[in-house]
């Protein structure tokens, strides 16, 4: 049996959220990154026995739509699955729903799914610095919890998560990512770019059509070059302020014979 951890995470708070839930679980542990534009994610066959936690963020309360492809050509072979969905703290809506949706259609079986709160990627200001220490000691909790219910289930029950059918409509973003002038055009961002948006040759040249927004050009940038619109964020963050106020918690949900 492998453990899987499976995430599309171009900031890095869901793989720390997954790290942490997966620290509990034995065996040989794999991660494998949903990011890449380039990889034959058809490759990837799973084998029954193995644990995949497969893990995402919320974009506007989905799934980015990059990972549900990339997911969907897997074959999961009836690999049971902790579905993991990471948010800044304001809501995630259908995102936990959505990814059960696409595990199923990849041939995984969800049979555990959590929910958890990671720093704002866009917005810093809010769940800064979360998962915190309070966090850290919930999800390895949760990691536990899982472990001793797999352990204990070779069939997990239905799953029930929160969210709705016909899916909350898709977003679009005004956060494009702009190039400063400490940029020296190493070409990183370009080639860590989940959707290719970014020209390699002329790396100030961004297609906002392919542009998903994710700020993974920012967060891999060794020279801080990129930034979004100071004061874009500033005026959205103000408007937003109030549905971020309160603290929200970490959520597990398990198989309904748990
Ligand atoms: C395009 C975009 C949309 C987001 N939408 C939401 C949202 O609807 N609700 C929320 O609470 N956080 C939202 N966030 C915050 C991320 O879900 C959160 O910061 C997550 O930890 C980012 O994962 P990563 O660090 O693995 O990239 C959004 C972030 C981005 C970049």
């Amino acid at each position: 049996m492998t453990v899987y951890g499976i995430t599309f995470s171009p900031t890095g708070g869901t793989d720390k959220v997954t790290e942490l839930l997966m620290e509990a679980m034995d065996g040989e542990k794999k991660m494998l990154s949903l990011l890449s534009e380039k990889e034959d994610y058809s490759k990837h066959i799973f084998k029954s026995q193995d644990i995949c936690f497969i893990a995402v963020p919320s974009f506007g309360g989905r799934v980015p739509q990059e990972a549900v492809k990339r997911l969907g050509m897997m074959k999961g072979n009836q690999a049971r699955a902790v579905l993991v969905c990471v948010y800044g703290n304001r809501a995630y809506e259908d995102t936990l729903m959505e990814l059960k949706d696409a595990a199923r259609e990849a041939g995984f079986v969800p049979a555990a799914a959590v929910a958890a709160i990671a720093e704002h990627s866009i917005m810093h200001r809010f769940a800064q610095g979360r998962p915190d220490e309070t966090d850290q000691k919930e999800l390895r909790e949760y990691g536990q919890r899982i472990r001793e219910y797999l352990d204990s289930q070779e069939n997990p029950g239905e799953l029930n998560v929160p969210g709705n059918h016909p899916y909350k409509e898709l977003g679009t973003t005004s956060f494009i990512p702009k190039l400063g002038k400490d940029c020296n055009s190493c070409g990183r961002c370009a080639a860590l770019c989940p959707v290719g948006a970014i020209d390699p040759d002329h790396v100030e040249r961004v297609d906002e059509k392919k542009c998903i927004s994710c700020m993974r050009c920012i967060a891999v940038c060794p020279k801080n070059a990129r930034s979004l619109d100071r004061n874009i964020l500033c005026a959205v963050e103000e408007k937003m302020a109030k549905l971020f106020e309160t603290r929200k918690e970490n959520e597990l949900f398990l198989g309904e014979n748990a």
